[in-house]
């Protein structure tokens, strides 16, 4: 009893004390000492302090605010001594902390320690530009492909190199794909240590070495979500009956349920060089279409945002053919059109050149030098007939005989 008395007592008289301490005016907060920043990772940085030495121990509930001020303000409050920040390093970081106390309805600071890391050393316009990288994933794995482009005053010789981190993995790029420089411009990881269903962030770092001058490196976070690409639906499958086209699909491979797709379907009528494309929830989808007229489909998949924030569309699944090129009746006018003028003319010729012979066997011709053949390299197939007084010369061209030809050949 005198024990739990005696405690209450301790613990009112501490609280008393506060409260008084907080109807002061001024309570003397001392800045923090030994601020330093620490990379510990890709994009990674561990932030710590000690609490002032000098400060008055009395003064019970005090914290710190945390002020990143590079590469991108941001601040917040913690009550330990130390803290972890996520950011892109390449062009330095800096923050500070002060020590803080919430007091009933007033706030006291102290002023601001600083630290800071010096951006890494390059040459401006030598880092890589344009980077963007994609996830996919692909049975147990997660693979990641990421290009770039060579920085505008990259020297000739330049090599970059590629490194991305997930949570504690690390790894560098083995796969390059390289420019006509030999210069690495795309790299490719078959597997990484990726989380499959696409949470948290992903750092990737490309420096890079020349023997002329410094590579700037850079740093670069991707949301996971915004940079999955979502597998193309599988097993399509579409028929016709009669007019109406009828198409199924599965969903893509993926952790994600079923109902966390949105489909697009795109309809391509070949003849008519014209395409429809129809966005689509659920796994079957009917449509009327031109049966006399042959067409493609294709399909892609999305997340859909009440799975995850919207992400990258899939490629396009294979093309599938449905309907064949039956004639219209227009162009089958046209075809017999076609083929009575081409009976007539050649009824014509025939009766042409029988008229020709009749002609010159009541006229003989007179020997005449050598025809001219225009080219000799090519392959004709020559032939000379003795046929009574006159000498005929029948040469049938591989090449489809044009009028002049046939003045020289036929008579
Ligand atoms: C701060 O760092 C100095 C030098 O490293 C050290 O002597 C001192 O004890 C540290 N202060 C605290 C409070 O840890
Ligand atoms: C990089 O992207 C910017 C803006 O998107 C564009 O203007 C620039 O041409 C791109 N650079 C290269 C080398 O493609
Ligand atoms: C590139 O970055 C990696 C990882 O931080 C580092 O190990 C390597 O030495 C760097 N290379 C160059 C050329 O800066």
């Amino acid at each position: 009893m005198i024990i739990m008395s005696t405690f209450l007592f301790l613990v009112v008289s501490a609280v008393i004390r506060q409260a008084n301490l907080c109807l002061e005016k001024e309570i003397l907060l001392l800045p923090p000492v030994n601020f330093t920043i620490i990379v510990t990772g890709l994009s990674k940085v561990h932030l710590q302090w000690k609490p002032n030495p000098n400060q008055n121990p009395k003064i019970r509930g005090i914290k710190y605010k945390v002020k990143i001020n590079t590469p991108n303000e941001d601040d917040y409050e913690t009550p330990r001594t130390q803290s972890r920040s996520v950011n892109v390093l390449h062009q330095g970081f800096s923050a500070s902390v002060q020590t803080i106390l919430h007091c009933d309805s007033s706030f006291f600071q102290s002023s601001w320690v600083s630290a800071e890391l010096q951006a890494p050393p390059g040459a401006p316009g030598t880092s890589a530009v344009n980077l963007t990288c994609v996830t996919n994933v692909v049975s147990d794995d997660v693979s990641l492909h990421c290009t770039w482009f060579v920085g505008k005053n990259a020297p000739v010789d330049t090599q970059y190199f590629l490194f991305y981190r997930f949570d504690i993995y690390t790894e560098e790029c083995q796969d390059y794909r390289k420019d006509s420089w030999n210069r690495n411009i795309a790299c490719w990881f078959p597997e990484t240590a990726i989380d499959r269903k696409g949470h948290g962030q992903l750092a990737v770092h490309v420096n890079g070495s020349s023997k002329q001058i410094a590579i700037k490196p850079l740093d670069q976070l991707f949301d996971l979500h915004a940079i999955d690409q979502v597998n193309p639906p599988v097993n399509v499958t579409a028929k016709l009956e009669g007019n109406r086209l009828y198409i199924q699909w599965e969903k893509p491979v993926s952790n994600l349920p079923r109902q966390c797709f949105d489909y697009e379907v795109n309809i391509y009528n070949i003849r008519e060089d014209y395409s429809k494309i129809q966005k689509i929830q659920g796994n079957s989808f009917n449509l009327v279409i031109d049966p006399t007229c042959k067409h493609s489909l294709k399909m892609r998949a999305t997340v859909h945002f009440s799975c995850r924030k919207n992400g990258l569309w899939s490629e396009w699944s294979q093309s599938i053919y449905v309907g064949e090129d039956k004639p219209t009746h227009q162009t089958e006018w046209l075809l017999s059109v076609l083929m009575a003028t081409a009976c007539f003319l050649l009824l014509s010729l025939f009766v042409i050149c029988r008229t020709c012979q009749v002609w010159t066997k009541l006229f003989p011709p007179i020997p005449a030098p050598n025809r001219k053949v225009k080219d000799l390299s090519f392959s004709n197939i020559y032939e000379k007939t003795k046929s009574g007084e006159t000498e005929i010369e029948v040469i049938s061209y591989m090449e489809d005989p044009g009028l002049d030809n046939l003045d020289d050949s036929v008579f």
